[in-house]
């Protein structure tokens, strides 16, 4: 595979720090360039991050004394650089779609984890195992943004991102309704136990745009491709309700569904034990070899035992039973800043990559 140089957008922040553990020692993929915001400007990523360092392992070696660059005003300097960039920043809706925008035109593809984007019909939310073919609307995007190279794809929200795989392959039962009730981790909002003591021994019944995002990014993952736009999934009716509960890494979800024909307890458990796509088949470096993996224990998915599992990229499933409102119930577990965030960017560069989108 060729080798690609990147920039991370928002390196100082949680997210952008996973960015730089992940990317460290990537086969395909060298950072060059870091940048957040003109706070961080002209100092050394290792004094821009400071206290916030947050990931268990040192700041990587390699990139502790690059000068990090301001995202909006340095633009030219870091697009010349670079081969594309992955953005994680925490600024308003209208001011990252400028900024994501702004890469594009610049002819710098952008690998997104941000929301700003994320409702485009042209542009493509992609989890690699699932909808890989989504990207084939880069095409429609780079004739509307006027590019050649540049495009932008985006990440889905991390509330999802243990759910939506589950039921990916029982979508063939005819899923009708689904309720989720998410448990999320404090890494979510950016934040450490350090930094939000208020979270300890403590449960929040709300995180702002949450609900809506959960209910209604399913949809676009399992929309199909029409005319060159994504066009929704609307046969599925969603609701949830997301929790902020005091865990530093992993969200969890219980997850009640109702098909129109109703699988049995060994299909669906056979359907998951058997679930393969693209990255396996590619084997795309930062792919699990196994991505939906079932616990017969009662008492599993655990957080401490289950997040990171396959390096944080596998999704772990528990407790399948029958329901008396529902077909069935069940619960399961992803990392949300590795396969919830920084882990499913870089996949999902991987399979961009593996498909010609970047060169
Ligand atoms: N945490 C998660 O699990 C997760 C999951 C999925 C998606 N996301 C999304 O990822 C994004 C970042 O989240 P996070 O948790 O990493 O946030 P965070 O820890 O608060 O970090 C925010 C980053 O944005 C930068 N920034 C702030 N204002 C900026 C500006 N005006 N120009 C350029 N950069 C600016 C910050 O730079 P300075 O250090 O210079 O201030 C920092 O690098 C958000 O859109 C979030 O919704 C997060």
């Amino acid at each position: 595979m060729k080798q690609f140089n990147v920039g991370i957008i928002g390196a100082t922040g949680m997210v952008g720090q996973r960015f730089a553990t992940l990317l460290e020692n990537h086969p395909w993929f060298k950072v060059k360039v870091l940048a957040a915001s003109p706070r961080s400007k002209g100092k050394t990523y290792e004094e821009a991050v400071g206290s916030r360092w947050a990931m268990d392992v040192p700041i990587p070696e390699s990139m502790k004394n690059l000068i990090v660059y301001d995202a909006t005003a340095d633009i030219k300097e870091i697009t010349s650089q670079v081969d594309f960039v992955f953005c994680a920043v925490d600024m308003k809706k209208d001011e990252i779609k400028a900024l994501e925008e702004a890469y594009a035109k610049a002819e710098c593809p952008v690998i997104s984890n941000n929301s700003a984007n994320r409702g485009v019909d042209d542009v493509p939310m992609i989890v690699p195992e699932i909808n890989a073919d989504h990207a084939v609307v880069i095409e429609t995007q780079r004739k509307r943004l006027g590019t050649k190279r540049g495009f932008i794809a985006v990440k889905s929200n991390c509330s999802i991102q243990s759910y939506v795989p589950a039921l990916t392959p029982l979508r063939k039962f005819g899923i009708t309704n689904v309720l989720a009730c998410t448990y999320q981790a404090i890494s979510g909002a950016g934040k450490t136990f350090e930094t939000w003591p208020e979270m300890v021994d403590n449960i929040i019944p709300y995180i702002g745009g949450e609900e809506e995002k959960s209910e209604k990014e399913p949809l676009k993952v399992w929309g199909k491709v029409v005319d060159g736009k994504i066009v929704n999934e609307s046969d599925i009716s969603i609701t949830t309700q997301c929790i902020r509960v005091p865990v530093s890494n992993g969200h969890t979800a219980a997850v009640f569904v109702s098909f129109k024909n109703k699988p049995s307890i060994e299909e669906i458990k056979k359907l998951w034990a058997e679930y393969k796509a693209e990255p396996q088949e590619l084997g795309l470096p930062l792919a699990p070899k196994q991505f939906l993996n079932y616990f017969e224990e009662d008492n599993r998915p655990q957080i401490k035992l289950d997040r990171d599992l396959e390096r944080g990229m596998a999704i772990s499933i528990g407790r399948l039973r029958e329901d008396s409102q529902y077909d069935y119930k069940f619960v399961c577990l992803s990392h949300n800043t590795l396969r919830g965030a920084a882990g499913g960017g870089v996949l999902m560069a991987e399979l961009l990559a593996a498909k010609g989108y970047l060169d």
